[in-house]
């Protein structure tokens, strides 16, 4: 057991406080991650958190590794963007969750207007998913196969995949995916199927669907792209996961987490709604052992996707444009220490955690037996420290 650093000594470390990867592993959690894109690796302050290992554990590249970028043309691989964000994390430790091989959007024209037989289109998803996702063979912890195949009413989605090729062509992505990296995770991905409903009940036909062609599913992905006010309740959130790992499933994830407000600027009640929103979806997460982990789609409102996909909407994330932390971020962390320590919740707000270095992922086993004494200690000590937010 390693000795706690005096906290004064932890403070100045840290210049305050990055820890939500630290306390979700001491939480027995595999990772807390953000996603990134390439052009905000330029960003020296963005990169200084995104870097620190007691923060983020995971990585997810936002765009790189999509159809688009990937086989812009046909049978013309590029992999130099998708390549960054994963040299990026294998040098910092993180671990990688790969996206996406077969999805509706972001899909070069020359595959989506294209008239195919049954027969050229399975070759042609085939082909891409051999050459990319072997490509990144060993790299990825996990695969988002197939990405955001169904309507809200749990009906499939029209896409060039589905038109062409009805439901088959999700087993035979997932076929394709377990043969070029055998040891990935296969997810599939999608959003609103965070709490039960029609769309939640099409995802367990999927997973069905996919073991009866005899393919291998490993996970579903919740996106979990959520409105301030609007989140489901945390039954609600463990009811869908836990019907996910009924139906076969070894874990979950929330993958792309955002909880975006639909008026700007957010009001101070607004932020604490925020707050509040994004504890219940932490809370389900640390409630369900098939819960490896949190991806938020980025973690600053600098470089969100929502205001350009939602216009006026926005401030989803757990740090404002200007690097500062936001009350989610202290929801969190604080929801996240509780369950690492197996206290109660904290009365103040935590504001640090140990320094350590990034020595490799954590194993998906619990680690909470490590760190737990040395958290609990943390946990008290901060419980008498004066709080340094408002
Ligand atoms: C988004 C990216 O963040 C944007 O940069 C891009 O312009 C559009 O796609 N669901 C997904 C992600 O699965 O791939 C999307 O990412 C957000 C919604």
């Amino acid at each position: 057991m390693r000795l706690l650093t005096p906290i004064a000594a932890l403070l100045a470390a840290h210049g305050a406080s990055a820890q939500l990867h630290r306390l979700a592993a001491a939480a027995g959690k595999m990772y807390f991650g953000s996603a990134t894109d390439n052009g905000e690796l330029n960003d020296a302050a963005y990169v200084r958190i995104l870097t620190d290992p007691n923060e983020f554990g995971q990585t997810t590249p936002g765009n790189g590794q999509k159809w688009q970028f990937t086989q812009p043309s046909r049978g013309s691989f590029s992999y130099s963007s998708g390549d960054q964000i994963a040299n990026f994390a294998k040098t910092n430790n993180m671990i990688l969750r790969c996206h996406t091989l077969v999805w509706h959007s972001q899909l070069p024209s020359w595959v989506s207007s294209g008239s195919w037989t049954k027969e050229q289109l399975t070759s042609i998803i085939e082909t891409h998913i051999a050459n990319v996702a072997g490509h990144y063979r060993g790299q990825c912890y996990a695969w988002d196969v197939v990405n955001e195949a169904l309507n809200e009413d749990g009906t499939f989605r029209t896409s060039v995949f589905y038109t062409v090729l009805g439901e088959s062509f999700i087993p035979i992505a997932f076929k394709a995916a377990a043969a070029a990296d055998p040891d990935a995770k296969l997810y599939y991905n999608d959003y609103n199927i965070e709490s039960t409903g029609a769309k939640q009940a099409a995802t367990l036909r999927i997973i069905d669907s996919i073991k009866r062609a005899g393919g291998r599913i490993d996970g579903v992905g919740m996106q979990a792209h959520l409105i301030v006010g609007s989140t489901p309740s945390q039954s609600s959130l463990e009811a869908a996961m836990n019907s996910y790992v009924a139906a076969g499933i070894s874990e979950v994830a929330y993958t792309e987490l955002d909880i975006r407000f639909r008026s700007l600027p957010p009001t101070a009640a607004g932020l604490r709604t925020q707050a509040d929103d994004y504890a219940t979806v932490t809370r389900a997460c640390l409630a369900v052992d098939a819960c490896v982990g949190i991806t938020i789609w980025d973690f600053t409102d600098k470089y969100s996707w929502i205001p350009n996909t939602f216009p006026g909407q926005g401030a989803a994330l757990l740090y404002d444009e200007n690097f500062s932390k936001k009350p989610a971020w202290t929801a969190v962390s604080s929801v996240l220490a509780a369950a690492a320590t197996g206290g109660p919740g904290p009365s103040t707000t935590l504001t640090t955690v140990t320094t350590t270095t990034r020595t490799g992922a954590p194993g998906p086993t619990c680690t909470a037996a490590k760190w737990g004494k040395q958290y609990f200690e943390l946990f008290l000590t901060l419980r008498f420290l004066p709080s340094t937010r408002a």
